[in-house]
């Protein structure tokens, strides 16, 4: 039984995880080698065990919180988004997302699981500042981030060996009072107002 939506967006409800429906599709969607073109997870194939053991290892971890994306469309379990190394002292936390089904990107589903996480981490988790690592070649995430209210904050050059060259990976960040500034311009506000009302 798939579970109620944890936070729900105009195009995707974010669910909590199902273990044996992860760790079959992200052993699936790690094997995409264009799903994983940007991510150091393509590197070495992940089988279905060690995926289970991954969720395994979040889910009794208070400091990961993963959900599973679920497209409004009709395509079902699209993704994972989360949020990582919550950090109680500094309150800050990493962003990671990955979108497996390809007939789901370029739909809008990234900027909104971006938008709901942020919220998330801000309204509820009471973080500061929420960061992120992406390549600097991954176009398209990095256009979803900064739609997000995400700001580079630095460079780190040629950290990762990817498709057949070195690749710089971009940090981005958002903090609390950019987000208290941004987030009533969001498309999305109306939903996310609605579930952390103040
Ligand atoms: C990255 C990812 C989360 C983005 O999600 P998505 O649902 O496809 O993104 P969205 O539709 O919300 O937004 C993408 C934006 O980038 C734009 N874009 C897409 N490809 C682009 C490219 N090659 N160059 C420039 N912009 C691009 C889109 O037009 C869109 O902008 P717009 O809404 O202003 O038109 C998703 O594609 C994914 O999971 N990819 C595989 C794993 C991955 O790379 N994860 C991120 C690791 S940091």
């Amino acid at each position: 039984m798939t579970a109620a939506p944890f936070l729900e967006g105009e195009r995707l409800t974010l669910r909590v995880l199902e273990r044996a429906a992860y760790a079959e599709s992200c052993a699936a969607w790690t094997s995409d080698r264009e799903v994983v073109r940007h991510l150091s997870r393509g590197t070495w194939p992940l089988t279905r065990d060690e995926a289970a053991r991954d969720f395994d290892a979040k889910v009794g971890s208070r400091a990961d919180v993963e959900l599973g994306i679920h497209d409004r469309d009709g395509d079902g379990f699209v993704g994972v988004t989360g949020l990582h190394s919550l950090n109680t002292v500094a309150h800050s936390c990493e962003f990671r997302i990955l979108i497996g089904d390809r007939r789901a990107w370029n739909k809008g589903l990234g900027t909104e699981a971006c938008q709901l996480m942020t919220a998330y981490a801000f309204e509820l988790l009471h973080m500061n500042r929420v960061w992120l690592g992406v390549n600097a070649d991954n176009e398209g995430a990095h256009r979803s981030y900064q739609k997000s209210g995400f700001v580079e904050e630095g460079r780190l050059r040629e950290e990762v060996y990817r498709n057949g060259a070195y690749h710089d990976v971009v940090r981005m960040s958002v903090l609390r009072r950019e987000y208290e500034a941004l987030r009533t311009t969001w498309a999305l506000w109306p939903w996310i107002e609605r579930q952390f009302p103040r």
